[in-house]
Formats: structure tokens, sequence, C-alpha cells
């Protein structure tokens, strides 16, 4: 008989901070949502870039999947050995091939279920890299010979491209996952053909921030117009994401429900 797969998605986690609340609350969270999967995006976990073996190996021992990165990956030295030796950390598959790591990878659970994670990047305000679009459709040709659920990370800056790549996959993948932009947004959806799809998951990381980054040297870069060097923040961390159920059947969506915790302070 069918069965449905609980899937968690933690949103980009930012600084040793916010991967030590990740990792504090990940328990509880596995269990809120009876998590069967758990993909991480972890590309600003390094002083807000990338993540060596040391951060992988805590959230593989903590019971993640999969660990999707983006653009600030390549920032970090450590990363690339990362990437080449390991194949459920991925970048995005639209970099230049001669790059070390891959873009997808195929997760086989204890019961022997499999779930596709692929990870693309956009390229409206990001690097010239080849089309997002046509590099998931090449990709997913390759998944989909193995599992008919894929989850697609799709780190892009611009919500109409991510948008845009919801709507061109819809009823191929059991969600559309947008990161990068670090804030949650209020857009989370099933698609008409089934697929599960939001514009952000959010940042796991400090709030009392820009993005993760110390206030008053963001606000300088604002001011001034010259580079100062980002340092991680360090109070509010919360974790951030979405919870999303595949119809293991027919590989589409049931349902997403993105999450905060703890929640946002609305009122005094
Ligand atoms: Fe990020
Ligand atoms: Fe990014």
């Amino acid at each position: 008989m069918a069965q449905d797969l609980s899937v968690l998605f933690i949103g980009d986690v930012v600084g040793h901070v916010g991967l030590r609340e990740v990792l504090r609350q990940l328990p509880a969270l596995i269990e809120r949502f009876s998590a069967e999967c758990v993909i991480v995006n972890g590309e600003n976990i390094v002083d807000g870039k990338g993540l060596s073996e040391v951060e992988a190996k805590q959230l593989f021992d903590a019971g993640v999947h999969c660990i999707t990165t983006g653009n600030h990956i390549w920032e970090n030295w450590k990363a690339r050995p990362l990437l080449a030796s390991t194949p459920n950390v991925l970048r995005p598959h639209n970099y230049p091939q001669e790059n070390p790591g891959r873009g997808w990878y195929v997760i086989t659970l204890p019961d022997q279920r499999t779930i596709g994670v692929l990870q693309i990047q956009g390229r409206v305000y990001m690097q010239a890299i080849d089309c997002p679009f046509k590099s998931a459709t090449a990709a997913l040709a390759k998944i989909k010979a193995q599992t008919k659920m894929v989850v697609v990370d799709f780190h892009a800056d611009a919500t109409a491209e991510k948008i845009a790549m919801g709507w061109y996959l819809d009823g191929s993948v059991s969600a559309v996952l947008g990161t990068h932009t670090h804030v949650q947004t209020a857009d989370a959806t099933i698609l008409p053909q089934g697929t599960a799809y939001i514009s952000d998951t959010g940042m796991s990381g400090p709030y009392d921030s820009v993005l993760g980054m110390k206030k008053d040297v963001a606000i300088k870069r604002f001011l001034l117009q010259t580079a100062h060097k980002y340092e991680v923040a360090e109070r509010d961390v919360r974790v951030c994401g979405v919870h999303v159920l595949i119809d293991e059947a027919s590989g589409t969506a049931r349902s997403i429900e993105p999450f905060m915790s703890p929640q946002p302070r609305r009122s005094i």
C-alpha cells in the first residue's frame, strides 16, 4: 500500500550559532513532524561561508540525510574536498561541471524508499552559470529514472525566477523550495499539478541581524558604500524551514507547512 513520506527541510543555517540551534531543536522537530527524511541547507555555517567536514558530520550524526548549499559554498576552501568526497553534500548542479561536487543525490531510507534531492541556482543577480531550467530538466531525467519523489532546492535571489521555476517544474517534482534570500515567504502552496512550492524557506540563524550578519556592519556597508567585514550575529536564534508530506505513489505533495521556531514576537 502506498504511503506518505514526511520530509523536513531546514533553510539556510547561518553561523555556528545557527548550527548549534538546529542541532538542539532537530530531535523535537523530527518528532513534531514525524519526519522520515531531513534535508538542511548549510551554505552559511562557517562565518557565513559554507561548511567543512566537521559541521557536515555533526548534521549527519543528528539524522540529516542530505545537505544542500549555494553560492557561498565556494568561499570556503575546506568545502571543496568535502564536496568532492561526500555525495550527499550538494552544490548547485548548474555550476560548470569541472567544479568539485555534484548537484543531485538519491537518498535511500532505512525502509528502502528513495527520494531525490536536486539543487540548482538562479542567475538573476547571481553568477552567470548554466540555465537553471534546462539544467533541472537534464538532471531530473536521471533522477526520475531512480525515484518518483524529488525535492528541489532552488537557490535564487529573484522571486520571479523562483516562481517561474515552480510553475516550470509543477507536476514533475514533489517540491520546489526556495533558499538564499533568508526571509521566509508567505506563499507556501501546492501548485495545480501537485508540486509543493515556497519562494523562500527562511533562515536558521540569528534574527537580531541583517540576514544573519551583525547589524552595525551591514548598516555601515549601506551608508558608506564600501566593503566592511561581515561578522555573524549572535542573538535571537531561530530555526526556519518547511515540512512537506509527499504521496509516495504519485510523487506529488499532499501538504506543505512552513515553520519558524521559536515564533517571532508580533506584539508587546
Ligand atoms: Fe544563504
Ligand atoms: Fe546563497
